[in-house]
């Protein structure tokens, strides 16, 4: 790994931190230092997470696979030899909803906390007191029907072509504005282009066998992990 040690030296730089310290000339080293492990902390295994999940769900519903690895090869050609630009990234909105339903049923960040910093009174009277901690349950959000119709269902179609969005308080895996994830379209993109780049070689099958005890810690853990079969594709 190479040690940068001044400003002057990103000037030359294009890769993801340098083009941001670009954008921020009064940004001081330590700041940037400060991000870089910030983006590696926020950005690793969040995503590693998503994509573990959306290839449990694939394997799980092969028909959803099938229509995924169908809208790939609409934009991904043999004869450009399978080129993944991010324009062609864009068009895979199928994709992108089955990643953001898998992340609702497998928040990569299950629960979110915070502190109240003055009283607040909630809607139906209770109060939250200046300093009281307050631990929002992410992970069964997805699972109250209340909030989303057949709750444990896989079902992909609530974020693709919808007339109406959701209703984005129901939907805290990505934070919520004003304070929304800073990397949530990187993170995306890069899992638009992992799973991708995957399903053009390989179809997925899961282990038979296997039993997933999810561990709550600060990201959405697996007591054993995952077992998946990469079978090339014919
Ligand atoms: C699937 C992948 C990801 C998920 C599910 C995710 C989710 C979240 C969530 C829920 C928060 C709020 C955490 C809290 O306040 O307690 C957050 C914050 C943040 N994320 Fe991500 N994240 C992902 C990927 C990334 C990536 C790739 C990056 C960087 C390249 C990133 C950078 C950040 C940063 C900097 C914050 C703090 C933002 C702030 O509070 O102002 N995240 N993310």
């Amino acid at each position: 790994m190479q040690k940068i040690t001044s400003r002057d030296e990103l000037a030359e730089r294009y890769d993801l931190l340098s083009l941001y310290a670009k954008e921020i000339p009064n940004i001081s080293m330590k700041e940037l230092r400060d991000n870089a492990i910030n983006f590696i902390i926020a950005g690793r295994d969040t995503t590693a997470i998503l994509l573990t999940w959306t290839c449990y769900e694939l394997c799980m519903n092969p028909e959803v696979q099938d229509r995924v690895f169908e809208e790939v090869m609409s934009v991904c050609s043999k004869e450009d030899g399978e080129l993944l630009t991010y324009e062609k990234v864009q068009q895979l909105k199928y994709l992108e909803a089955v990643l953001l339903e898998s992340l609702r049923l497998h928040p990569s960040v299950p629960t979110l906390i915070r502190f109240a910093l003055e009283d607040i009174e909630c809607p139906h009277g209770e109060i939250i007191r200046k300093g009281d901690g307050v631990i929002i349950f992410c992970y069964g959000l997805s699972r109250m029907p209340k909030l989303w119709k057949d709750p444990l269902q896989f079902n992909p179609s609530r974020f693709y072509n919808q007339e109406k969005g959701y209703e984005p308080s129901y939907y805290p895996y990505f934070n919520i504005l004003p304070r929304l994830c800073l990397g949530k379209h990187v993170a995306l993109m890069e899992a638009k282009i992992a799973i991708a780049k995957i399903l053009m070689k390989y179809q997925l099958q899961l282990k038979k066998g296997q039993t997933f005890n999810p561990v709550f810690s600060a990201t959405l853990q697996l007591e054993k992990g995952m077992d998946i079969f990469f079978i090339p594709r014919k």
